[in-house]
């Protein structure tokens, strides 16, 4: 058995199926009614070396729970389109779908700070588009901060959102939005080339104001020595340990989705089989009319 981990005394009923989690596991001190979560906070944390914990959120009721959690940061991403809609990219999402999301999130949360991708097609075209999406999402969700793919390719658009107060997470290495270019979801940046210009990339946004990045599946070597010149934090998925916090998709570290297994993925939980165990057992009740019971009617 997991150290930490106690299985239920009665195995034979259905409710104690669930693992409990108890005090030897080593949990994050943070709590909800700790100070609100700010950029600011963030590269306080980088410089006395407190690693960032962020993921992603699409809802109110899971994002509820990841702040009370003590989360740092809450990712409205994109990959709602895959993970919420069931695309099989990330680019049909809509802005007002990503404001749907995002205003769902805010509602839920009290210390986290909540991020919100700019979705495909709401930045690319010029710098004024990347202003007004960005204006649009802080003013009709109420978030933080929004995020944006690419490097020099939207340096412009970047520094129009940020002259407009708003903050500016960036995003290089594997980049979703476009998929169709890079034609696979592998590794990026193993080549020397590419490293050499994500690393310019990276300081180009370090330098222009962006107030963290996110690398997403790059060599950890690469990412180490990123986080190590540039001044602002650099959050991981899929880049190794030696960068300034990490992120994953929630579904993906719960075993919500459960086809997807990439090498970094670490699973905290096998949710997909306990709701689907648990959904069966339901309908078998109903079906031997066991559910309800006389105690669960008025
Ligand atoms: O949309 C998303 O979930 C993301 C993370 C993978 C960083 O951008």
């Amino acid at each position: 058995m997991l150290p930490g981990l106690s299985l239920p005394s009665n195995p034979n009923n259905f409710s104690s199926f669930q693992i409990h989690f108890n005090e030897t596991i080593p949990m994050s001190t943070a709590k909800a009614e700790d100070k609100k979560i700010t950029t600011h906070t963030l590269q306080e944390m980088k410089k006395r070396g407190e690693k960032i914990s962020m993921l992603t959120a699409y809802d109110f009721s899971m994002a509820k729970i990841l702040d009370a959690s003590g989360i740092d940061v809450l990712l409205v991403g994109d990959s709602a389109s895959n993970v919420m809609a069931g695309h099989e990219t990330t680019l049909p999402i809509t802005l007002d779908q990503m404001i749907y999301h995002a205003s769902s999130v805010v509602r839920a949360v009290t210390r986290a700070l909540v991020v919100v991708d700019l979705p495909f097609g709401s930045y690319q075209g010029n710098s004024k588009e990347a202003l007004n999406s960005a204006i649009k999402i802080m003013k009709e969700s109420g978030a933080h901060a929004v995020k944006l793919e690419g490097g020099r390719e939207v340096k412009e658009s970047i520094e129009r959102i940020l002259s407009a107060g708003v903050p500016v997470m960036g995003h290089l290495g594997l980049t979703p939005q476009s998929i169709y270019k890079f034609g696979t979801y592998v590794v990026r940046a193993k080549e020397e080339e590419e490293a050499k210009r994500l690393l310019e990339d990276a300081r180009l946004l370090d330098s222009i104001g962006c107030f963290a990045i996110v690398l997403e599946k790059i060599p950890a070597a690469l990412a180490g020595t990123v986080a190590k010149e540039v001044d602002i934090p650099i959050i991981g998925i899929g880049a190794g340990g030696a960068v300034d916090g990490q992120v994953l998709v929630t579904h993906d570290m719960l075993g919500i989705t459960h086809e997807f297994s990439p090498r970094f993925l670490r699973r905290y939980m096998t949710l997909y089989d306990d709701v689907k165990k648990a959904v069966e057992k339901y309908i078998v009740d109903v079906k031997r009319k066991d559910f309800p019971n006389t105690k669960e009617q008025y």
